[in-house]
């Protein structure tokens, strides 16, 4: 592989050639925030996918280092390392997938809403330049608070006539991997063949995992379901608390928005029965945004699919889960408009 640089000493922009591949399509991804806690080895296991031809990595400062540094693994991606507002641009230009993991990350005591005052401008900002240089791209949503920031984008791409519904996603994959470890746990049966789909929204009591329709099947008692949704909703702030001031998830994270950015590849490229739960534009309640399975397709969500049966305690949770994700979606909506 060949490695460019814009000048040795600024270091704001390092490519690397790329391999060929027959017969898997073209497909570039550009991860934004690339050289933070989740955008590191997230940048690494994109990487690793074999469906990525182009991987642009763009941060503020520190991604010419963490593009040459996974430049050097030898799968098919060409990588691509940009800091600066200067380069996002060149960035975005032509990719299919867009993955955002940049902004403030929670400390013990907060919210995820907490983070709504630095992390909306953030992705307003960079929303815009999505609608600027690759309209037509996938984007996945990975900052908080997802239940705002994922409004945000769809009024910045509405404000410049590029809003696509079925190209915006706010990725949830993370509680959807959670409640699966969980679950696997106290089910006592083979996490690698459990599937559990999450609903609602992706910040406490918005995450409505629905254990009822697990599988494999397992007899939990209401109380032990209780806590294992309780569990999943305080995900986050387990972590949180553990990394005790030095941030959130990352790694998990990363796990999980790989997940996600492969299913988005998969169905761009045509593969049948790709279905995730993702955070996006929805009849499925009265709700305007809201996360349930979608299957997603070539041109991004091609069906967002019905709750299925829930149980009494799904039914209440739910309800009482909607006045506090609306407000979130509401919040997001007046921001983007008001600034
Ligand atoms: P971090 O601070 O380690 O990294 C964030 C990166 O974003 C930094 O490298 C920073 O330079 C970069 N950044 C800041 N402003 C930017 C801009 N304008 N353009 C490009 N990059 C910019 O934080 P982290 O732990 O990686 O978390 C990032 C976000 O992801 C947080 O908001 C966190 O709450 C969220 N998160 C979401 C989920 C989820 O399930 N959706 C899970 C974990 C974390
Ligand atoms: C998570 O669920 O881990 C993320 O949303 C980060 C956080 O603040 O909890």
């Amino acid at each position: 592989a060949i490695a460019r640089s814009s000048s040795s000493s600024s270091r704001t922009y390092v490519c690397a050639r790329a391999y060929s591949s027959d017969s898997v399509p073209e497909r570039k991804v550009a991860v934004l925030g690339a050289a933070g806690g989740i955008g590191q080895p997230l940048a690494l296991l994109m990487k690793l996918n074999p469906l990525v031809s182009k991987l642009s990595l763009y941060d503020i400062a520190g991604t010419p280092g963490v593009a040459a540094d996974v430049s050097h693994i030898n799968t098919r991606s060409e990588v691509c390392g940009y800091a600066g507002e200067e380069h996002l641009g060149k960035a975005l230009e032509g990719a299919d997938v867009v993955i955002i993991p940049a902004g403030v990350p929670r400390k013990p005591g907060m919210t995820r809403d907490d983070l709504f005052n630095i992390n909306a401008g953030i992705v307003k900002s960079l929303c815009t330049a999505i609608a600027k240089y690759c309209p037509h791209a996938l984007v996945n949503m990975i900052s908080n608070p997802v239940n705002s920031t994922v409004p945000i984008a769809a009024e910045v791409f509405k404000k410049a006539g590029t809003y696509d519904e079925k190209r915006l996603f706010g990725v949830t994959t993370l509680d959807v991997v959670r409640a699966k470890t969980f679950y696997a746990g106290k089910a006592n049966v083979n996490v690698a063949e459990v599937n559990v789909p999450v609903i609602g929204g992706h910040a406490g009591i918005t995450i409505l995992p629905l254990f009822s329709q697990a599988t494999p099947k397992a007899n939990l008692s209401d109380e032990v379901i209780k806590a294992l949704t309780k569990r999943t909703q305080d995900g986050g702030t387990e972590v949180v608390e553990a990394k005790a001031g030095k941030g959130s998830a990352t790694l998990s994270m990363a796990y999980a928005g790989a997940i996600f950015a492969d299913a988005c590849l998969k169905g761009l490229n045509g593969v049948p029965d790709v279905v995730e739960c993702s955070y996006v534009q929805s009849n499925v309640t009265e709700l305007p945004f809201f996360a349930s399975k979608v299957r997603l397709g070539k041109n991004g969500v091609e069906e967002v699919l019905g709750l299925g049966p829930l149980s009494d305690y799904e039914k209440e949770t739910l309800e009482s889960l909607k006045p506090e994700l609306l407000s979130s979606i509401e919040k997001g909506i007046k921001f983007a408009n008001q600034s």
